[in-house]
């Protein structure tokens, strides 16, 4: 099965695509988390991505696009995968499109987790990530079993460096103005499904399940 997960940042596309891998066991492919492994690796791309990580802004699509292509030829992503923030412009999604017909395979799903502006900030805010493989969890809404150990490796959690109010705003502006532009362009396509991303986490991984039997 070869699914994406779309949303504005703090939707919960990682929170869910947990789930996902867990139930279909298939990767989740998170440019976000990537970039992330780059910048701490001290890798070129990782320095070039991380002023506009911190920024809020987003990564040039050459890069994007040239980590994507790489990594769906891995040999995992033969029985599917989970995309996670990607793409995110009208360029990423075209890129996507051709990899994939050259590929012979084609989306069966996106899913969009639809969450207002104004639940954003507190998501962002309470976010703890996991050091090492990069799970969300949120100090309320979400909360590990164990306080800052992850539930899933038992990694050290962390406060991302771009999950501040002031990053987020410009983070929001990003979503709205390159990528929300994408939900026209994957319901054309007929594969775009719509879910409320207000629900708790339990109810609106139920929500997702059930479409996807
Ligand atoms: P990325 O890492 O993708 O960040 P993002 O898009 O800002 O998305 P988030 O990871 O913040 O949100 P999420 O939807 O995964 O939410 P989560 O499940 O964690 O990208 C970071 C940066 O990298 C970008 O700004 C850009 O610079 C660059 N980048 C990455 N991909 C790129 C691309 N394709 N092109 C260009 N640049 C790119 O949940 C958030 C919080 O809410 C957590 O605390 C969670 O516990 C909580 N939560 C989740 N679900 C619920 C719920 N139902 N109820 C209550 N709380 C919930
Ligand atoms: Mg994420």
């Amino acid at each position: 099965m070869n699914l994406m997960l779309f949303g504005a940042p703090g939707a919960g596309k990682g929170t869910q695509a947990k789930y996902l891998i867990e139930k279909f066991n298939i990767p989740q492919i998170s440019t976000g988390d990537m970039l992330r492994a780059a910048i701490t690796n001290g890798t070129a791309m990782g320095m070039e991505a991380k002023s506009y990580m911190d920024a809020g802004k987003l990564v040039p699509d050459s890069t994007i696009i040239g980590i994507i292509k790489e990594r769906l030829g891995q040999a995992d992503c033969k029985k599917g995968f989970i995309l996670d923030g990607f793409p995110r412009t009208l360029a990423q999604a075209e890129a996507l499109e051709e990899l994939m017909k050259n590929m012979g395979i084609s989306l069966d799903k996106v899913i969009s987790l639809n969450v207002p502006d104004e639940l954003i900030v507190g998501r962002i805010t309470g976010r703890r990530v996991c050091s090492k493989c990069g799970a969300s969890f949120h100090v309320e809404f979400n909360p590990s079993k164990v306080a800052d150990i992850c539930d899933y490796c038992g990694g050290e959690l962390i406060i991302r460096k771009d999950d501040n109010a002031e990053t987020v705003k410009s983070r929001l502006e990003a979503y709205h103005a390159q990528t929300a532009p994408l939900i026209a362009y994957y319901t054309d396509m007929g594969v775009m499904v719509e879910l409320d991303g207000t629900k708790d986490v339990n109810e609106v991984t139920q929500d997702m399940f059930a479409l996807l039997k």
